[in-house]
C-alpha cells in the first residue's frame, strides 16, 4: 500500500454502462466503475410505475424496440458523455462528481442525460470508492455510527398500479416491530406472509395468491377494509398481536385514483371528496393499527396533506412520496406549510446520491422521518439497504419478503446485521417515533 500514491488508488479508471432487465422485463441502466486501485462498483437504476409528476426524468428510447422502454440513449450518455469527464476524478469526491453530472446535464430535471443514467453512475462511483477502501458501502458512507438496521415497511398486499385487481390503495404494509433484531423482525414478517397466503387461498381461491409487482399478493378484493382485515387476520394466525408485534401502514398513492375533472377520489366503488377521503382515513386509523399513511392525497394537494397532518400527524406518520419526489425544494415547502411529517426517499426520483443525502439531512433537521425506498421496478442492486443503514434513517420500504429483487435488499440487511454483530441496533417501533 505504501508503495502507492493513495490518491491515485481512488482515481476513476473506467466507467462502463450497459442495459440489464428490471423486474418487469424492461431494460434499465447498469453502470460499472473501476478505480485505479481496482475497486469495483456496480449499480443499476430502478424504475417506478406510479411515478410522481415532478420526478427527475427517466430517459427512454421510444419507438418499437422494448415497446419504447429501451435505454440505449441513456447507456450511450454514460459511455460517451459522462465517462470521459469523470475519468481521472477521485471517486471519493462524490459531491463534485454528482454536481459535475448535474452540470453536464444542465436541465432542471436531468432530462438531457437521463436520471437513470446519472443515478446508476452516482451509486456505482460510491461503491467503487468503498471497494477501494475495502469497506462495505454502508460503512464508507455512514462511518462507525452507522449501525441501526431499518424497521421495514413491507408491502404484502398489492393494489393500484402494481396489481391487476380493483383495490384503489396501492400498498398494504406490515411493520414487524415486536423483535429485538432485524433478522427476527424479518422472520415474523415472513411468517405473516405465509399465513396471509393460506388465508387468501381459503377465502378467495387459488388465484388470490398471485403476486403483484412488489411481491405482495394481488387478491381479487374490491375494498380497502377487506385488505386490512386480511392483514390483521394473518398476523393473529401467525401468533402475533396486531398493534403490538406487528403494525400496519398504507401507501394510498392517491394520484392514481384521483379524478381531476371531477375533483374526486374513486375508491371502494365511491367518489369521495378530499374531506370525505380524510374521514375514511380517520376511520381506518381508528379501526386498524395503522401507523403510517403515504400519499393520502394527490401529488399537488399540499392543502390536503396539511389537513391530514393537522388531524392525524401527532399519532401517525404522514408520508410524502409523489408529493415531495425526494426534491429538497418540495420538501422545504412541505416543512414551511406543515404538510406531512415524513418523506419517502427514492434515489432515482432526484437522480444523485449527493442530493439524496442532502434531502435526508434536511428532513432530519426538521424532524421529518425519512423512509428509504425501492421502486416497483427493481433489480438485484442492494444499494438502498446500505443507504438506509448509512444515513441512520431507521426505516426502509422495500416490498414483500418475496421475489428476488425484494429479498436482495432484506438479505443484504441480514448480512449487514451479521457483519455488525453485537453493535447492530434494531429499533422496532421506536424508529417511527419523533426524535424531538
Ligand atoms: P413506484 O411505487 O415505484 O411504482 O412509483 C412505489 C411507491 O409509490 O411508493
Ligand atoms: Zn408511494
Amino acid at each position: 500500500m505504501l508503495l502507492y500514491d493513495v490518491e491515485e488508488l481512488f482515481r476513476i479508471e473506467k466507467i462502463k454502462a450497459r442495459w440489464i432487465l428490471d423486474s418487469r422485463a424492461r431494460p434499465t441502466v447498469e453502470v460499472e466503475v473501476k478505480t485505479q486501485g481496482n475497486g469495483i462498483g456496480r449499480a443499476a437504476a430502478p424504475a417506478g410505475a406510479s411515478k410522481g409528476k415532478h420526478e427527475a426524468w427517466e430517459l427512454r428510447d421510444g419507438g418499437r424496440s422494448f415497446k419504447g422502454y429501451g435505454v440505449s440513449k441513456a447507456v450511450r450518455n454514460v459511455n460517451s458523455i459522462i465517462a470521459p469527464v469523470l475519468r481521472g476524478m477521485d471517486s471519493r469526491r462524490q459531491r463534485d462528481i454528482d454536481y459535475k453530472m448535474i452540470e453536464l446535464d444542465n436541465t432542471p430535471n436531468k432530462s438531457k442525460l437521463g436520471a437513470n443514467a446519472i443515478v446508476a453512475t452516482s451509486l456505482a462511483v460510491a461503491k467503487a470508492a468503498a471497494d477501494t477502501y475495502g469497506l462495505p458501502l454502508f460503512m464508507y458512507l455512514g462511518g462507525k455510527y452507522a449501525r441501526t438496521l431499518p424497521t421495514p415497511l413491507m408491502n404484502i398486499i398489492n393494489g393500484g398500479a402494481h396489481a391487476g385487481n380493483e383495490l384503489a390503495i396501492q400498498e398494504f404494509m406490515i411493520i414487524p416491530v415486536g423483535a429485538d433484531t432485524f433478522s427476527d423482525a424479518l422472520r415474523i414478517a415472513s411468517e405473516v406472509y405465509m399465513e396471509l397466503k393460506s388465508y387468501l387461498k381459503e377465502k378467495y381461491g387459488p388465484s388470490a395468491v398471485n403476486v403483484g409487482d412488489e411481491g405482495g399478493f394481488a387478491p381479487p378484493m374490491k375494498e380497502t377494509r377487506e385488505a386490512l382485515k386480511a392483514l390483521v387476520e394473518s398476523i393473529k394466525r401467525a401468533g402475533y398481536e396486531p398493534g403490538k408485534d406487528v403494525l400496519l401502514a398504507i401507501d394510498a398513492a392517491a394520484s392514481q385514483f384521483y379524478n381531476e375533472d371531477k375533483d374526486k377520489y374513486i375508491i371502494d366503488g365511491k367518489e369521495l371528496s378530499r374531506s370525505q377521503l380524510l374521514e375514511l382515513y380517520k376511520e381506518l386509523v381508528e379501526e386498524y393499527p395503522i401507523v403510517s399513511i403515504e400519499d393520502p392525497f394527490h401529488e399537488e394537494d399540499f392543502e390536503g396533506f396539511k389537513e391530514i397532518t393537522r388531524e392525524l400527524g401527532s399519532k401517525i406518520l404522514i408520508v410524502g412520496d409523489d408529493l415531495f419526489v425526494t426534491n429538497i425544494e418540495r420538501l422545504r415547502r412541505g416543512i414551511r406549510e406543515g404538510a406531512a411529517n415524513a418523506i419517502l426517499i427514492k434515489v432515482n426520483q432526484i437522480g444523485t446520491l449527493t442530493e439524496t443525502i442532502e434531502v435526508v439531512y434536511e428532513a432530519s433537521q426538521n424532524n421529518y422521518k425519512a423512509i428509504i425506498s425501492h421502486r416497483s421496478g427493481e433489480t438485484e442492486d442492494t444499494s438502498i439497504a446500505h443507504i438506509a443503514v448509512a444515513l441512520n434513517t431507521g426505516l426502509i420500504k422495500t416490498g414483500a419478503p418475496a421475489r428476488g429483487e425484494r429479498t436482495a435488499k432484506y438479505n443484504e440487511l441480514l448480512r449487514i446485521e451479521e457483519f455488525l454483530g453485537s453493535e447492530a441496533i434494531y429499533l422496532g417501533e421506536k424508529a417511527l417515533k419523533k426524535t424531538k
